[in-house]
């Protein structure tokens, strides 16, 4: 297990390059599966979720193939800012469809293999899924994506902690269209809503799902089966309707901008001081996180509204800052540890209150290890901010993808050299996330966990 060792206190400066959307290329990739003849995806990252889910993909019968990037520019070298474009696009095609297992050895490493469940139901008409796991950010149930589906006539049985689904009449029937709501105690489902968004796409006749999730997420991928051939409108909105097709032919389709790596970028110029240009970047998708950033000091700029490209900075500091996550258009869970870390540094208190994931809080521990200053009680945390006093250098342990992006966060920030323990957390969902601080000034080292040890011991 690999480490970072981060030697903190430096002010970033430069141009970082945003890649595309982890959250939408997952269950896009899982959409492919659906589709008569090749797809292709261009801007899909390099990260560890998405390999575990091609190789969910290569295991359900489909080819894949990363096509080499268009060019390495003038010195022929890799460019450490992580340019998409480097990214070759990626080309699925389902060539065997006889396999119908979504094994656990797969689902355990990454539970957005659920995005399998609506796809292989509507295309293969039966389904064997591993049931998923515990999970470090708390209960993640998956009772709304079967309710959803159920409604448009699936059956679902438990067999040795597998789900096994299937269409009326088995492989070869059809699902039918329905009427349904997919709201649940905590709002709606981003990957439900679009489990049951695809299934209906093949279903027989008309489904209205009411209560969608309304993330942008949601709305790619119905772009893309609109373009394979589907037919839903609303996507983006809490109602769907989808007019059930016969067939989806494969398209090309390339992935929106990942707005939580944006976040996380313009937290990282206003928790070291310095000033990022993020390239890649939709404003539109982080309304409500402009606003809270904005309450806490940040300040963005976009100097030409044509381009997707931002400059960032935090000229006055960090002020404190209430925030309350909530489903999109509202500020997102996925930035809720990010912003705690920068605000652990604000002159005052602030409040934020988690309501997607309420035990989404393992960094609280990890950031008061490096001098936070940070009440947690129930679904709440008062950060009492330290102000100059600053963060200080830490051992700390990384337990999931964001409270790790939090905890480097802390570390470029604090004073000292902070050693991250088990960063395959963050490499599971931030591209290149080391070349990209490197290259805009952050002293960090990846250190296998032999070297670790050694210069432990040294
Ligand atoms: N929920 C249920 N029943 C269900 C499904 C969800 O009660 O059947 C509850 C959850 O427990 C949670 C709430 O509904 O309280 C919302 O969960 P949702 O289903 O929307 O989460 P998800 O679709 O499984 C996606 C992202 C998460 C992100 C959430 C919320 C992907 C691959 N995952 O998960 O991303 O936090 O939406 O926005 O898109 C991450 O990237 O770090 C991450 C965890």
């Amino acid at each position: 297990m690999d480490n970072f060792l981060i030697r903190g206190g430096r002010p970033l400066h430069g141009t970082v390059d945003i890649s595309g959307s982890k959250n939408s290329s997952l269950p896009i990739l899982a959409a492919t599966l659906m589709a008569d003849g090749p797809t292709t995806l261009h801007g899909v990252p390099r990260l560890s979720d998405i390999d575990s889910m091609l190789l969910l993909l290569k295991e359900l019968g489909c080819r894949i193939e990363r096509r080499s990037p268009p060019s390495l520019g003038d010195s022929g070298k890799i460019d450490f800012a992580g340019r998409p474009a480097l990214n070759g696009p990626l080309e699925i095609e389902v060539v065997d469809a006889t396999n119908l297992e979504c094994h656990y050895d797969l689902v355990k490493t990454m539970r957005a293999s659920v995005c399998a469940l609506g796809p292989m139901l509507a295309k293969r008409g039966r389904v064997y899924f591993s049931i998923p796991g515990g999970c470090a950010i708390g209960d993640r149930p998956i009772d709304l994506h079967q309710r959803g589906l159920e409604k448009l006539g699936a059956t679902f049985r438990r067999e040795g902690g597998y789900i096994v689904g299937e269409v009326p009449g088995g492989p070869g029937g059809r699902l039918k269209g329905a009427t349904l709501y997919l709201g649940g105690a905590r709002g709606p489902t981003v990957l439900g809503t679009i489990n049951v968004m695809c299934a209906a796409t093949l279903a027989d006749g008309v489904t209205r799902i009411v209560g969608a999730a309304c993330e942008p997420e949601v709305a790619d991928c119905a772009r893309m089966l609109n373009r394979m051939g589907a037919k839903i409108s609303g996507a983006g909105s809490p109602e769907l309707v989808i007019h059930g097709v016969e067939r989806l032919t494969g398209v090309s389709h390339t992935v929106i901008p990942d707005r939580i790596e944006a976040g996380t970028f313009m937290l990282a110029a206003a928790i070291t001081g310095g000033e990022l240009t993020l390239r890649n970047c939709n404003l539109d998708h982080l309304i409500a996180v402009l606003d809270v950033f904005e309450e806490a000091g940040l300040q963005v700029l976009r100097p030409d509204p044509r381009i997707d490209e931002v400059i960032v900075s935090c000229p006055d500091g960090i002020k404190p800052a209430e925030m309350t996550t909530q489903p999109y258009p509202g500020f997102p869970t996925d930035i809720q540890a990010q912003l705690m870390a920068a605000l652990s540094l604000a002159n005052g208190a602030s409040v934020i209150t988690e309501r997607i994931f309420p035990d989404r809080f393992t960094h609280v521990g990890e950031l008061n290890r490096m001098g936070a200053r940070i009440l947690k009680e129930g679904p709440t945390a008062v950060i009492r901010g330290v102000g100059a006093n600053g963060l200080k250098a830490a051992p700390v342990m990384c337990s999931d993808l964001r409270a790790s992006a939090a905890l480097v966060l802390a570390a470029l920030a604090a004073t000292g050299e902070t050693c991250l323990d088990r960063v395959y957390h963050i490499d599971r969902g931030y591209e290149k996330i080391e070349q990209k601080l490197i290259a805009v000034g952050a002293q960090i080292e990846r250190l296998d966990e032999q070297s670790a040890k050694s210069r432990e011991a040294a």
